[in-house]
């Protein structure tokens, strides 16, 4: 197919949490537009950056060696200012000074709604790519950088459990995720956990507990209310210890609330008499060297958000569903949160019995 007669120069950025991956998707992205006959820009910082007006050229050579590094050669940040329209209205002006003709965008939820009214209110083409290692975009079956993160918190985990063994302990283990559960029920299965505490909306976390007549039940808690959650857990604790398990690995998502993990340990025991121990596994699962699942991901989105822009479509998200690399309209993946699946509570409950 012919270049798109509208499109010479196509700028990237990154922005919120940098993800595993989002180097391999630089990559795929510079190479693939050069290959089709763009020239492309890098936007350092993000959105801070864009309305900074710091692009720099990328060539073949600028994005070699960078498929198996973590983190983001352009950098990232989180920008406020970009959840206000006049801001917005100023980047579109600074990329059209630029001489830039679409805005390839690498993030999570908040960044695809700041690209999203950009092109809305501003006419300014963007594609999207789902980079974030919360797997929080509606739409995608899974986001770049997901997996290793899952991979990483799986390995502390495995520790975890030689140390909860030897001292019959419980351990309350917190992953990432703000208020999406996807980690938290990923790893939760994956690494054996007998109890995953998972967000169930912006107010109400949910776990799986078992009742006295031996039945799964999914409890939706109030977050202001974790004497209830505490007691909950305290229960299901000693219900696993009564079958001989005295070791016991409960997975939390961090759920947007400071302190929240803390504060469930300190309940255990001031109220159940309960000793725990709490491991933050925090910003540990944002680095490091990307999965190959992640890097095959970035490279195949990559490629892709590139063709959606050759074939003339802007105002679209690059998404995997049902295993298959496709661009979706980016208005589908906006304003909804991802939910947890109680199914996967139920079964991660079963399997832990
Ligand atoms: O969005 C990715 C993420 O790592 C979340 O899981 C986490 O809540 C947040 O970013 C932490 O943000 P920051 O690095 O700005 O503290």
């Amino acid at each position: 197919m012919k270049k798109n007669s509208k499109i010479k120069n196509i700028a990237i950025l990154c922005s919120g949490g940098d993800a595993p991956g989002m180097n391999a998707a630089i990559r795929a992205l510079t190479r693939t537009a050069i290959f089709k006959g763009y020239s492309v820009f890098g936007i350092k910082r993000g959105y801070s950056g864009l309305l900074e007006g710091s692009f720099i050229e990328l060539n073949l050579r600028s994005v070699a060696n960078i498929i198996q590094k973590g983190g983001t050669i352009l950098k990232t940040s989180r920008c406020p200012q970009f959840f206000e329209k006049e801001y917005r209205i100023e980047a579109s002006h600074i990329l059209r000074r630029n001489k830039i003709d679409t805005l390839i965008v690498i993030g999570g939820e908040g960044s695809y709604t700041g690209a999203y009214l950009l092109e809305k209110e501003t006419g300014f083409p963007v594609v999207c790519l789902p980079g974030t290692i919360d797997n929080d975009i509606v739409g995608t079956d899974y986001t770049i950088g997901f997996d290793t993160a899952v991979n990483t918190a799986l390995e502390s985990i495995d520790r975890i459990r030689d140390t909860a063994s030897a001292h019959d302990r419980v351990f309350l283990v917190e992953v990432m995720g703000r208020t999406c559960g996807e980690i938290a029920q990923r790893v939760g299965i994956a690494g054996g956990a007998e109890t995953i505490i998972v967000p169930e909306d912006k107010n109400k976390i949910t776990m799986s507990v078992l009742n006295n007549e031996n039945k799964i039940l999914n409890t939706a808690i109030s977050l202001q209310n974790l004497k209830t959650l505490s007691e909950k857990l305290a229960s299901d604790l000693k219900k696993s210890q009564a079958k001989g398990k005295m070791s016991s690995i409960v997975i939390v998502a961090e759920s947007g609330k400071p302190e929240f993990t803390y504060q469930i340990a300190r309940n255990l025991k001031k109220f159940h008499k309960i000793d725990s121990r709490v491991v933050i596994l925090g910003h540990v699962q944002r680095g490091g060297t990307p999965s190959a699942m992640d890097r095959y991901l970035a490279s195949l989105m990559g490629y892709e958000a590139i063709e959606t822009l050759h074939q003339g479509k802007s105002n679209h998200s690059i998404a995997l569903i049902q295993n298959k690399i496709t661009a979706i309209p980016l208005k589908s993946s906006i304003g909804q949160h991802k939910w947890n699946d109680q199914k996967l509570l139920t079964v991660s409950k079963i399997l832990s019995i």
